[in-house]
């Protein structure tokens, strides 16, 4: 499966960043885990623009990036008991393209808090649901992710194992 990874997070030291770094050196073939447009580069959604037809490069770059995949992978910070900003508006910008519709989506998030994002990773399978994915049942929460993480890489052995786990159950689902 070619895999798209999407970070909800901007920061350069990102622990989402992180783990979707790791996920990448982690796959082995035949499947592959490609790291995704820079959401920050996208512009906010406007209808009206997604109607005109003209739509930015970033937008369109995204949506044939997301078309192609065979899954995604999505990773969030938890911002204010939600996921950020920028990975909303890269949803909104795929629902009216259709990419995720029966697409095999799993979710990891990772969060200093001992929760692990689990109200991030809840807030979006909503939208992804509403958005027609096919979501892996079970996201992977990464609680005292700060502890697990060192120089960009995940380094604790059981939430590698873990991440693992996840790709391994991404890969199990087909676009339908
Ligand atoms: C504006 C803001 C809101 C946040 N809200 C939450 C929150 O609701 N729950 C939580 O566990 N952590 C929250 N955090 C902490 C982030 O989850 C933490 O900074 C995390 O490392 C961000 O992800 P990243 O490392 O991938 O950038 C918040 C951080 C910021 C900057």
């Amino acid at each position: 499966m070619d895999v798209l990874a999407l970070c909800g997070s901007l920061r350069k030291r990102s622990l989402n960043g992180a783990v979707l770094r790791t996920a990448v050196e982690r796959c082995v073939p035949p499947h592959e885990v490609r790291v995704g447009p820079d959401l920050g580069r996208l512009p906010f959604f406007r209808q009206d623009v997604e109607e005109s037809g003209a739509l930015p490069p970033e937008v369109v770059e995204l949506r044939e990036r997301a078309g192609a995949a065979g899954g995604v992978l999505i990773a969030t910070p938890e911002y204010a008991n939600g996921t950020s900003g920028v990975l909303k508006n890269a949803l909104e910008w795929l629902v009216g393209g259709g990419q995720l519709y029966e697409k095999p989506v799993a979710l990891v998030s990772a969060s200093p808090s001992a929760l692990g994002g689990d109200r991030a990773q809840a807030w979006l399978r909503e939208t992804l649901t509403m958005m027609g994915a096919r979501l892996v049942p079970d996201g992977l929460l990464i609680p005292q992710a700060t502890v697990k993480v060192e120089d960009g890489r995940l380094v604790d052995g059981v939430t590698v194992k873990e991440l693992d786990g996840l790709l391994a159950r991404l890969y199990e689902y087909e676009a339908g």
